[in-house]
């Protein structure tokens, strides 16, 4: 098949993109490397079935697809807030784009959404079924507000114009290939331990979150593009749930660095609680995580180790 990767030069497009090519599969891969880096795909360049195309989606393309992965978006409050009226346009008149695209070209569409439609949820964990708790005027809105247009837009073209649709609602992924300055949580603690620094936590460290590793992600992508049967949404996330300072302990324990813990101020809209209900994405598609923690930490640390080293 030929299938388009939007957001393909990112963190889990890359990965993605890694399964696509090894399944033989033509790929395209679309980009405008604001978080995206060439160094994630470069192993693929000069290989006859992947091309490469630099270009921002908010602008229309016209491709021959059988497939999009709609991931094209920045996924951590650092990069999402930098210009968030350019998040919205991404995912507002960027999902257009691409919706188009899919219509016209008869391709099935998978749209990358996330957890944060789910806001600051009141129930938990948190099913397909719940419809989110989200403030449409906070600093994360941009994100949250533009996923659910995304959602929305998505549906949309499926009810107006019959085009062949997918979502999955994305919980907290971790792996290689995660970039060192973006904020999140698993990266941030892997980085200052690596240097030796204190891991920040914010607010007690009693907020909860899974994490999910990127193979197992990439996974249930891939199954729920290829089911027959559902739309979604559906969940794809890990059920463990661990304290931020558990994370804390587990990372301090795997680079063995006896760091200090520095406590700051919780952030706006940080939710207390995500969980993801799985019974959807093991109901539709035999799917659920496989790696645990532990090991997908492993080869995380070791990712950032050599990168680190690499840079001086
Ligand atoms: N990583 C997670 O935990 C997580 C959780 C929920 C949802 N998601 C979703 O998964 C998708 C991928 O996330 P990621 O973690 O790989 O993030 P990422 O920032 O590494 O990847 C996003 C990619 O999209 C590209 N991009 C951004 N705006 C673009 C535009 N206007 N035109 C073309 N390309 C553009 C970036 O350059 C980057 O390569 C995103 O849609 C994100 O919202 C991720």
């Amino acid at each position: 098949m030929r299938i388009l990767v939007t957001g393909g030069a990112g963190f889990i497009g890359s990965h993605l993109i890694d399964r696509l090519m090894n399944a033989g599969h033509e790929v395209v891969c679309l980009d405008n490397f604001y978080t995206g880096h060439k160094r994630n795909i470069v192993h693929w360049l000069g290989n006859p079935n992947f091309e490469l195309i630099r270009h921002d989606i908010t602008e229309p393309i016209r491709l021959e697809v059988d497939q999009i992965y709609h991931l094209a978006c920045p996924a951590s409050p650092v990069h999402y807030q930098y210009n968030p009226v350019k998040t919205v346009k991404t995912n507002v008149i960027g999902t257009m784009n691409m919706l188009g695209l899919a219509k016209r070209v008869k391709a099935r569409f998978l749209l990358a959404s996330t957890s944060e439609v789910y806001g600051d949820p009141e129930i938990h964990p948190q099913s397909e079924d719940y419809r989110g708790s989200v403030n449409p005027i906070g600093i994360r809105s941009c994100y949250d507000e533009g996923k659910r247009v995304a959602e929305t837009l998505t549906f949309d073209y499926h009810r107006q114009n019959g085009v062949d649709i997918r979502v999955v609602r994305i919980f907290n992924t971790y792996g290689t290939r995660m970039l060192e300055n973006d904020g999140r949580v698993v990266s941030n603690f892997i980085v200052q331990a690596l240097r030796g620094q204190p891991l920040t936590v914010y607010g007690d460290g009693s907020q909860t979150r899974s994490f999910c590793y990127v193979s197992d992600l990439v996974e249930g992508f891939i199954r729920m593009m290829n089911n027959p049967d559902h739309t979604g949404p559906v969940n794809l996330g890990n059920p463990g749930e661990y304290t931020i300072l558990e994370l804390a302990q587990a990372v301090q324990s795997q680079v063995g660095s006896g760091v200090d813990i520095d406590y700051k101020p919780l952030p706006q809209d940080d939710p207390r609680r995500r969980r993801p209900d799985i019974t959807r994405a093991k109901l539709w598609l035999g799917w659920e995580p496989t790696v645990p923690l532990q090991e997908g930490l492993q080869k995380t640390i070791e990712d950032f180790r050599q990168r680190i080293e690499a840079a001086g």
